[in-house]
């Protein structure tokens, strides 16, 4: 089955889909395709859909009633019969579903279930006695449940839920990788690419917002911000503040909420610094930040040096964004004074968004590098503290790359890194990784073959390059070599 052509990508995906696409009719299945709102999960099942005859589902929000007359109007719509079914429930609709001789063969795609769920509780154990029934006839629909809101579609299948153990295929689809983004919005130049990147990050849906309008060059950088995310007249505009307010809808304190994202876009993204940032003590914190990182925008990372301390990330670079650029001046966005705001807003975003992102490009070009760039496959890849007792300082190391676990050894390191997006980098920082190296030796990691890699988005001065050519333990990574293709 062929991929049509107009969808980007997503070969994995679709390979995947396809397969099981193919086995309908053998016997009944159940898939279920999650991801954050924008990835290309609609596009991706309505395309499957149609290409296999199928029927496609997208519920809404609306009541039990309504959800189930919609369904029974798809339904009838896909059987073309003059009258469409009527269902009193869902208990009817389902099992019609599984028994319609001319369904039970088809693939069935049920996009945004999470709308069916909150008004129809018992619609998974429904579905459950039916799939079991079904698996003792030998007959029944192949089914796709689809849905964003991913604590809902988490849960489908967790511990003792009814659906548990029953799906035979899994799959999340993910934001473009950022150069597959690159090459989806056609940037060739590489620091142009990382710009753009940090504004709209991999979601394929946000070139549709702007009509594919991309910066044409670094000087059109800004010209592009303000034609698009800074324009109110574009979908790109509202998109962050919609997807924030449709996560929190109904919560109690939702200005928590948004605070505690606030606080990590700002950089203080420890669980003491967001305390700080919102007024609270840390231990008020626990709920906010776990319904944050249900919703998949929020991600704790683990020191790797310091066991217990972790940093939170926003994941999506348009939140970013919006906190650090359009949240602090939203009056005057919508008033139509972009260019104000974007020069006012230039160097923090600079500082508080293109940093931290390039640091975040980095740690994911080494987890996907090649064997040959740090010796070995990579383990595992993150940044970390290391704390100097004698000066009382402490180092950040940015990139950090650690062979994979080996039991009863100790734990070896391939690289420290550190990534600076505009500053031209000298042998001082390769002097502070050497430092780190040395300390963590102490603490009984093994250090003997570290490399020292220097990442930077403004060059390197004649030192250090000139070390870097005679010392192989010198490495220096530049946004070309982030780019190419790995
Ligand atoms: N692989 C892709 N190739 C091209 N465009 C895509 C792709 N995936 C998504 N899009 C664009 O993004 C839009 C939104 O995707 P959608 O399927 O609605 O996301 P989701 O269902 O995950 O919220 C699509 O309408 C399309 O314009
Ligand atoms: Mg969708």
């Amino acid at each position: 089955m062929d991929k049509p052509g107009y969808i980007f990508d997503r070969d994995f995906e679709w390979q995947h889909l396809a397969r099981f696409a193919e086995r309908a009719g053998e016997r009944p299945q159940l898939g279920v395709v999650t991801g954050r709102r924008r990835q290309g999960k609609t596009y991706l099942l309505e395309a499957l859909a149609a290409s296999t005859g199928g029927l496609y589902f997208g519920a809404t929000q609306a009541t039990a009633s309504e959800s189930l007359a919609l369904f029974a109007e798809a339904v009838g719509g896909h059987l073309d019969s003059p009258v469409p079914p009527r269902f009193a429930d869902w208990n009817e609709a389902v099992t019609f579903l599984y028994t319609s001789p001319s369904l039970r063969s088809a693939v069935v795609v049920v996009d945004e279930f999470p709308y069916l769920t909150d008004v129809a509780t018992a619609l998974p154990s429904i579905l459950q006695r039916e799939i079991d029934r079904g698996a003792t006839r030998g007959s029944g629909p192949s089914l796709l449940l689809c849905g964003s809101a991913l604590s809902v579609m988490g849960r489908l299948l967790a511990g003792n839920a009814p659906l548990r153990g029953r799906a035979n295929l899994e799959l999340v689809v993910r934001p473009f990788d950022y150069r597959l983004a690159a090459r989806y919005w056609g940037i060739a130049d590489p620091r142009l690419a990382a710009l753009t990147h940090a504004v709209v990050g991999g979601t394929p849906a946000y070139r549709a917002y702007v009509n594919d309008d991309h910066p044409r060059d670094q000087a059109d950088f800004d010209g592009w911000v303000l034609r698009t995310v800074l324009n109110p007249g574009t979908p790109l505009f509202l998109e962050a503040r919609y997807q924030l307010a449709e996560e929190v809808t109904g919560m109690r304190e939702t200005s928590l909420y948004h605070s505690v994202l606030a606080a990590v876009a700002a950089g203080n993204n420890t669980r003491g610094g967001i305390a700080t940032h919102v007024g609270r003590k840390a231990t008020d914190l626990t709920h906010y930040l776990h319904v944050w990182e249900d919703t998949g925008l929020l991600v704790r990372e683990e020191d790797v040096f310091r066991s217990g301390r972790s940093r939170y990330r926003i994941a999506e670079p348009l939140i970013v964004f919006y906190e650090v650029v359009g949240r602090p001046q939203w009056g005057r966005l919508e008033a139509g004074r972009a260019e104000a705001v974007w020069s006012d807003a230039r160097p923090r975003f600079t500082a508080q968004v293109l940093g931290p992102h390039f640091e975040s490009l980095c740690r994911r070009w080494a987890l996907l590098a090649e064997p040959e760039v740090f010796g070995v496959l990579p383990g595992e890849v993150g940044a970390g503290v290391v704390t100097d007792p004698t000066g009382r300082t402490q180092i950040q190391v940015d990139v950090v790359v650690f062979a994979p676990a080996q039991p009863d050894r100790p734990r070896q390191v391939l690289s420290l890194g550190e990534a600076k997006w505009g500053k031209v980098m000298t042998l001082a920082q390769v002097d502070r990784l050497r430092r780190a190296a040395q300390l963590l030796a102490g603490r009984g990691f093994d250090t003997d073959a570290t490399r020292f890699t220097c990442y930077s988005g403004a060059g390197f001065d004649e030192q250090l390059r000139a070390a870097a050519a005679s010392d192989e333990r010198i490495q220096l990574v530049g946004l070309p070599d982030l780019y190419a293709s790995g």
